[in-house]
């Protein structure tokens, strides 16, 4: 039986019952009553999942689209930004700047490493003229399944007034930012990861401090026009055409993690997390990131010598169903990465390190059957 299938991927993500139902429903009027209440319910519940009380934009888009929407509302041709890297989707934004005339000075940290907040803090003093006008960074770097503290970043700025945009486009829900507490002034998300949801929206929440930026920014955009979606989503509307199953979807979803609670996510995140470790070391493979900034969203195994991701990936998917992704940028042929991120269970978990115990023996890898199913199960048990 091959159709069933478990996505252990850090997206898209499975998606619950419910909120398939829910995504079901008849076609409604977007410029209508139910439309408003829709739209009222599910930006003010965004407010709660992103831990601030800034307005937040909804727009149907993939979450790049959320990434360029930042760039093209906030920084003009020709303004800087500090770009602080730790993998691919660091490298996107900088792409992303440079598309769109910024100039950008980049700070690279190596894949599987933390950014460091004092080499941030260092290029931030230096910048005496104050030339930076924002830091971008990711929250969660989900090609490396690398957690940055963006706390400590957000700090690293001192006296420097430069917007900080984070994008935590896999990590909002899964762990915590919030984002008036830790002064970050944009912080972007997409709802195929921990939202639970299919690819298609992204959204933004924009501090007072970043819509300033916004009145004064003369970049480029039509379609992600930040400031047009506030207006519009003012009124209980959006400036064009809104994916309304998707945002009936997000409905269901937000009451999903409001039964949840953050709190509860963010805990069965990093459990599972440990889980996934703790199994994978059992059949002594190696692991990209250090335990104090692995991420709960994902994790990227290091493949065994001689042996290619395809090796790992594919039976994986042909005879269990296990759906795990490949690597990307610099540690492409590197690692494979295991997503436990959204609608995923414990038993999920065991399932997968099962199946990955099982194709690493008929590979030949020297690996004690059942011993990654132990050790996670030992993490679930403590
Ligand atoms: C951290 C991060 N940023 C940006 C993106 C890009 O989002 P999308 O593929 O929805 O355009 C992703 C998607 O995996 C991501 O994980």
């Amino acid at each position: 039986m091959t159709e069933k299938q478990i996505l252990l991927l850090p997206g898209p993500t499975p998606v619950p019952p419910q909120v398939a139902l829910a995504m079901a429903r008849p076609a409604i009027n977007h410029r209508g009553p139910e439309f408003k209440a829709l739209w009222e319910e599910v930006t003010e519940g965004l407010k709660d999942v992103f831990q601030t009380r800034s307005e937040v934009v909804i727009l149907t888009a993939s979450g790049t689209g959320g990434m360029e929407a930042a760039v093209a509302n906030l920084i003009s041709p020709g303004e800087k930004v500090l770009a602080v890297t730790i993998g691919a989707f660091g490298e996107r934004f900088i792409q992303i700047c440079r598309a769109f005339g910024v100039e950008t000075e980049v700070l690279a940290f190596p894949y599987g490493r933390a950014a460091d907040p004092e080499i941030v803090a260092e290029r931030l003093a230096a910048d005496k003229e104050h030339k930076i006008k924002a830091v971008l960074i990711q929250h969660n770097e989900t090609s490396t399944g690398v957690l940055n503290d963006i706390q400590a970043i957000s700090r690293a700025r001192g006296n420097h007034p430069a917007l900080l945009i984070v994008d935590s486009i896999s990590g909002l829900i899964a762990a915590d930012l919030p984002m008036d507490a830790w002064n970050i002034d944009v912080v972007i998300a997409g709802s195929q990861k921990a939202f639970m949801l299919p690819p298609g929206l992204t959204m933004l929440a924009v501090n007072d401090r970043a819509w300033q930026a916004a009145e004064k920014c003369s970049n480029h955009r039509f379609y992600l026009d930040i400031k047009k979606a506030r207006n519009s989503g003012l009124k209980g509307q959006t400036p064009f055409t809104p994916g309304v199953s998707l945002l009936y979807g997000l409905q269901e979803s937000l009451r999903l993690v409001k039964e949840e609670t953050l709190v509860g996510s963010f805990a069965r995140h990093a459990l599972m997390r440990d889980m996934v470790r703790a199994g994978v070391r059992a059949l002594g493979l190696k692991l990209l990131a250090e335990d104090e900034v692995a991420s709960p969203a994902v994790t990227a195994v290091c493949v065994p010598e001689g042996m290619k991701p395809a090796d790992i990936i594919a039976p994986l998917r042909e005879k269990f169903g296990v759906v795990v992704a490949g690597g990307q940028g610099e540690v492409k042929d590197r690692v494979f990465r295991i997503g436990h991120l959204g609608y995923v269970s414990y038993s999920d978990i065991l399932a997968g390190l099962a199946a990955l115990e099982n194709v690493l023996f008929d590979a030949g890898v020297p690996v004690e059957r059942g011993a990654a199913v132990a050790a996670a199960g030992a993490v679930l048990g403590r």
